[in-house]
This record gives structure tokens, sequence and C-alpha cells, in this order.
């Protein structure tokens, strides 16, 4: 039930190695496509982001970031795979930390839902973009397509070593970009989520197969991401908590991968499910909170803090589950698209939180 003391955010710091967030309410990754052919923030971003910065957000994660050119989603994703990339990420992590703000980032490798068209063309078919076309050739853990994507071709080692590489060297551009936090992208379907779920792994070498052989990808990555980035700075992991379908992972495969992500480091689990296969049963039903259970269970599981995401839609809602409930923090995603200011206008009554600029209108 929602109580009048939860419409104000959250303001318990949440501090994870030297990293102090200032409160539970974060907004969630979200694409924007919008980046310029070089893979570099655009004024989009900075106004984007810059507005939710002064929203109050205790975290802003940017949008998933390709860690290479042949891992991005579509040709408009943000890029993170060199310093003239870094460079240009700096206004933003610079303003965004002005405001009080810490500025996180995803890392992402798209696998075979890379070579994508942007989301709002072409709606309704086939959305590869074919190399003829200027696509180029998407892998993943077998050539097995994503609904009527275009077929990946399945990855060799030397494949895998690449990307472990470059997300080692992407966490490293992240970090002279100014970010504090980075996240692993291990869900919604890509990559690291497909060598994860027998849905889309049908490997029958180390990396397909029982539970220890799909993570063996994951766990390279973490280990290499972890050593990449500054030991005073955090490392989340955005876990897929189930499948929802069967033969998928399963909630008691989430916590083992979960409790070796512990091992490695990791700071945060960002708990959401669901999208490695084309199917509605696969995607994550839309029910209030509905990762919240999940998000309990990994925490217990591996006594790592927890943030949660998915149809949270107002400040009591989050106040409840970082309050009293089961969650460390609260991911805000489609609400955050709607109103910048979600979390700033449950700081009604406090006008510290509001910018100087902004004060003669309360
Ligand atoms: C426009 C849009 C773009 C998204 N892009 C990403 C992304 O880059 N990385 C990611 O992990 N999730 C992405 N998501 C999923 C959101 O982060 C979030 O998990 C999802 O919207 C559910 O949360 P909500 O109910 O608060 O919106 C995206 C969602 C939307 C609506």
């Amino acid at each position: 039930m929602s109580s009048p003391e939860f419409t104000r955010p959250d303001t318990r710091p949440l501090r994870l190695r030297d990293v102090t967030i200032a409160n539970r309410v974060w907004m969630s990754p979200m694409a924007q496509y919008a980046a310029a052919p070089d893979g570099k923030p655009t004024d989009w971003h900075l106004v984007h982001y810059g507005a939710r910065a002064v929203g109050a957000v205790g975290l802003i994660m940017v949008e998933a970031n390709a860690v290479g050119p042949l891992h991005r989603t579509t040709s408009a994703d943000l890029g993170i795979w060199n310093e003239e990339q870094a460079a240009a990420h700096r206004r933003l992590t610079t303003f965004i930390r002005e405001r009080g703000t810490v500025p996180g980032i995803q890392l992402q490798a798209a696998g075979r839902k890379g070579s994508h068209l942007l989301p709002w063309v072409g709606a309704g078919q086939n959305g590869s973009v074919s190399v003829a076309d200027g696509g180029w050739q998407t892998f993943g853990p077998s050539a097995v397509a994503f609904g009527d994507l275009n077929q990946p071709r399945e990855a060799d080692h030397a494949d895998l070593d690449e990307v472990v590489e470059a997300f080692a060297r992407a966490a490293r551009m992240a970090h002279l970009a100014g970010y504090q936090v980075v996240e692993i992208q291990a869900s919604h379907g890509y990559l690291l989520h497909e060598f994860l779920s027998p849905l889309s792994n049908h490997r029958t070498d180390e990396y397909g197969g029982s539970l220890a052989n799909r993570m063996r990808l994951a766990l390279r990555v973490g280990r290499a991401v972890r050593d990449a980035f500054p030991a005073e700075k955090a490392v989340f992991v955005r876990i897929t908590a189930t499948d929802w379908l069967p033969g998928g992972i399963t909630l008691d495969e989430a916590v083992g991968f979960a409790e070796e992500l512990a091992a490695v480091g990791v700071d945060l689990l960002d708990v959401t499910s669901g999208l490695v296969v084309r199917d509605e049963a696969a995607r994550p039903p839309a029910r209030d909170g509905v990762h919240v259970d999940f998000a309990a269970t990994l925490r217990n599981a591996t006594a790592l803090p927890v943030a949660v995401v998915g149809r949270i839609e107002n400040l009591s809602r989050a106040g409840e589950l970082t309050t009293n409930g089961p969650v460390d923090a609260v991911m805000i995603g489609r609400p955050l698209l709607r109103d910048p200011y979600f979390s700033l206008r449950g700081h009604s009554a406090d006008k510290a939180a509001w910018p100087d600029q902004y004060q003669r209108a309360l």
C-alpha cells in the first residue's frame, strides 16, 4: 500500500566502493539511437541526460554503448571503443556530475540482434540491415536467427577473445570518459545473454551445454571489465532472472550465475528478464514490479546489492521497494521518458534539490 511518506524519493545514499549515489531512484539505460555516425554522443544526449540529471535521479545509466563497431545494434548506437568517443562523452559526464548525479554507462555487444534498423524505421518488417545495404555480419553462439532477423554466424574462439578484449577496452574508455559506474549488459537477448540461454546457445564446445559452460563468456567479460575499470569505481551487471520459457534460464540458474559474479567482484545486480527469443511468452509480463521477487532472491543468495527494473510507475512504489522492501534501488525506464522530473517533483518540500535557476518556481 502507498502512504504519503513514500511520495518523496528515498534519499538515503548508497555507497559502492568509492562511489556514493545520493538516492535510490535511478535512470534505467534506454537506447536513443541518436549517435553521430562515428558513435559519439550528440546534442540530443546532452539535453536528454542533462534534463534527467536536473531531475535529481541518483544515477543515470547511459544507454547501451557498443564495445566495437561490429557490436552495435544499429548504426545510430553510441560507441565507447576509442579515445575520441571517450572524449566526446566527457561533456555528458561532467554535466551529470555537476548536478550531483552519478554517471554510469552500459556496455553491450549486440550479438545476433545487431545490424538492425532504427526501431522506428520499417516497423513490422524484417528489422535487419543487410551487408549489401551497409549492415554487417553478426555472430552469436549458434547460427540461429532471432525471429526473422539476419542469420548470425557461429562465433569462433577468436571472436570470443575479441569480445572479452572489447569489453575491457570499453571499460578503460568509460573511465577516461568520466563514468563512475559501468554496467555489463548480460540480458535482453544480446550477446552475453545469448550465450547464457539454452534457447539461443546450441554449442557443443566449452561455451555450450552446462551452466558452467554457458556462463563462461559472461564471466570472462566480468573479470576483464573488473580488472580494467579502476578499483574505486563500481561494476554492475544487468542480469536476466528468467527466460520465461521452458528450456530457458531459470531463477536457479540465474542464482548460480549471480554467485559467480559476486566472486568476480561485481558490485551490484540490476535485475530484469526475458527477450532472448522472439516470442510473446518471452516478454516480461506487464505487471507492477515484475522483477522484485527475483531481485530479492538474488540478493539473498549473493548478499550483493540489487536494483530492480520494470513497471515501477511512481515514487510511492519506488519508496516502498527500497525503504521497507527487498531492493537497494529502483531503475526507472519509460516513466522517465515521459517525465524528466519524475523524481524531482517528489522533492517539492526540499528546495535544495531544485537548481538555483528554478527556485522561483517553488
Ligand atoms: C526506448 C527504450 C530503450 C531501451 N534501451 C535499453 C538499453 O539500451 N539497455 C537496456 O538494458 N535496456 C533498455 N531498455 C529497457 C529499459 O531499460 C527497461 O528495462 C524497460 O523499459 C522496463 O522498465 P520500465 O517499465 O520502467 O520502462 C529500453 C527501453 C526503452 C523503452
